[in-house]
């Protein structure tokens, strides 16, 4: 029973990958990190404090509204002023290592056009200091969704080359003033997710979108996603090599970036939906990562999109290949991949962008795991160890860090306290997945951390305060930490004791 088995038929839990209460801390590495990230604009708060400016995502959630009722992170968390308190939390529950991003407003709130802030550059001194006192290593994001609403105001933000300028500006001043304490960075995450909700459906802002979506606030063509990654490898690329020339021998860090990486499954077991796995993953986890790692982008991509997607120049490729020391995973859930090429899909799908794939979350009205609180992300444990996997062969087993992986219940609309901390479903899901995660790496795979996303509930973007991840709920009126039940169990799996379930 114990004895978990790959399986790849779909369906949700298999009997066999139930939870499984035996994952123990001993099933992983001795040096194997765990941890629980987060992000600058979904729980600091605080938002024009200290000389901080507005951000895309403070003005966007001002201008349309954010998540229900018009929320927005103005306050979030209040982690600003409470980072003490969260660090306890963390120490209590006995992480290693906690993944946050910087505030890219708080420290040039005017960009590379204006001084850096020393409130913001004091604010994660603070931050950094206090958690490596508690023994517990930072991993830092530098940009993970926030900008100084400035670069959008000025020239466009990552449509636009220059941003590569004020990027490289922004992780300039995060080495000199952090990286003698940081020795994990991160430059980007989900680079993936930034390209195609903020310039392809529109969701996120600047609220670009390409045609089949009625959502923009302008519309655009395919293209954009396309060149705004780009700029956004080529922004990596120059930081990474900052790093790795001028900073890396002095400071003895690593520098990365994080990919949102689904698992894909063929809808139907046919070679026409087998190989629109294959171009799912070339245009979901290729598309920033075989530039990363290679050089260029996959040639599923030439294929279909030609001239419409962007060419590196000989020294650009020089620059973005090899140009990581680990890969960042964020994975929470698998879909069913359906090829468009031979039979018909929604018009969203059904474009060259997405690789004439489209991806779902059912077969013959079956989702393929437990529906979790946010669309498209299904219970499936069996996806972390085969997207590990997956990755791995890919890329020749560069190091990797699963920098996220967590579980919203749908079982919200009760909002009594005692319900919500009640979360078994919760661990079900971290037992479950780390199980299989604890496969992959019984099977070679260097995989060095695991983080939990998140350590409170917080701002989730779109979806406001309604979709709550953490380990310890917050409620909206005191914003008081509780922690939940799978506090308790990621402590005792963390410290080995017995048990608690
Ligand atoms: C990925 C993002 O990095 C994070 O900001 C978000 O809250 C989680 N996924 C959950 O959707």
């Amino acid at each position: 029973y114990h004895c978990l088995s790959s399986n790849n038929g779909g369906g949700g839990f298999k009997p066999e990958e139930k939870e499984d209460p035996h994952i123990k801390r001993s099933d992983f590495p001795p040096g194997f990190l765990f941890g629980t990230a987060s992000s600058a604009y979904q729980i600091e708060g605080a938002y024009l404090e200290d000389a901080k400016s507005l951000s895309n995502w403070d003005v966007f959630c001002h201008s349309v509204g954010c998540g229900e009722n018009g929320e927005n992170g103005d306050i979030a968390d209040d982690h600003y002023h409470r980072f003490l308190e969260d660090i306890e939390m963390m120490h209590s529950l006995g992480v290693k290592a906690y993944r946050f991003s910087i505030s890219w407003a708080r420290i040039l709130p005017k960009g590379r056009f204006g001084d850096v802030n020393p409130a913001g550059i004091l604010f994660y001194n603070k931050l950094i200091d206090n958690l490596i006192l508690k023994g517990i290593e930072p991993f830092v994001t530098i940009f993970h969704d926030d900008f100084p609403q400035e670069l959008e105001d000025r020239y466009g933000s990552w449509l636009n080359p220059e941003m590569k300028e004020d990027f490289v500006h922004m992780v300039e001043v995060c080495f000199k003033s952090f990286g003698d304490r940081v020795k994990h960075w991160i430059t980007i995450n989900e680079p993936n997710i930034v390209a195609s909700y903020a310039y392809e459906t529109g969701v996120f802002p600047p609220s670009r979108c390409s045609e089949p979506f009625g959502n923009c606030l302008d519309g655009n063509s395919d293209v954009e996603p396309l060149v705004v990654m780009h700029n956004m490898l080529l922004a990596h690329g120059m930081a990474a090599k900052l790093y790795h020339d001028k900073f890396q021998r002095k400071q003895g860090g690593s520098i990365g970036i994080t990919v949102h990486c689904y698992m894909f499954e063929p809808l139907t077991d046919t070679e026409l939906d087998r190989n629109a796995v294959e171009r799912a993953f070339a245009f979901n986890v290729g598309w920033p990562l075989d530039p990363i790692i290679f050089g260029d982008y996959p040639e599923e991509m030439r294929e279909y999109l030609g001239s419409e997607l962007p060419s590196f120049s000989l020294d650009e490729k020089n620059l973005v290949k090899n140009s990581i020391d680990f890969i960042g995973i964020n994975h929470y859930s698998t879909l069913y991949a359906k090829d468009c090429t031979n039979s018909s899909c929604s018009a969203t799908a059904d474009r060259a962008i997405q690789g004439f794939v489209e991806l779902v979350g059912e077969r013959d009205g079956v989702p393929i795991g437990d529906v979790t609180m946010v669309d498209e992300f299904y219970v499936v444990p069996r996806g972390m160890e085969e997207i590990v996997n997956y990755i791995k062969i890919r890329y020749d087993n560069k190091p990797m860090f699963i920098t996220e992986n967590g579980y919203s219940s749908p079982d919200v609309q009760d909002e009594r306290i005692n319900k919500l901390v009640n979360d078994v479903k919760r661990i079900r899901y971290h037992t479950s997945y780390l199980a299989s995660l604890a496969k992959s790496i019984r099977g070679g795979a260097d995989v060095r951390g695991y983080f939990v996303w998140s350590l409170m509930d917080n701002y989730e973007w779109l979806q406001g305060y309604k979709v709550r991840f953490g380990l310890h709920h917050v409620d909206r009126q005191k914003l008081m930490r509780t922690p939940k039940l799978s506090a308790r169990w990621y402590k005792n799996f963390l410290t080995n004791t017995s048990d608690l379930i």
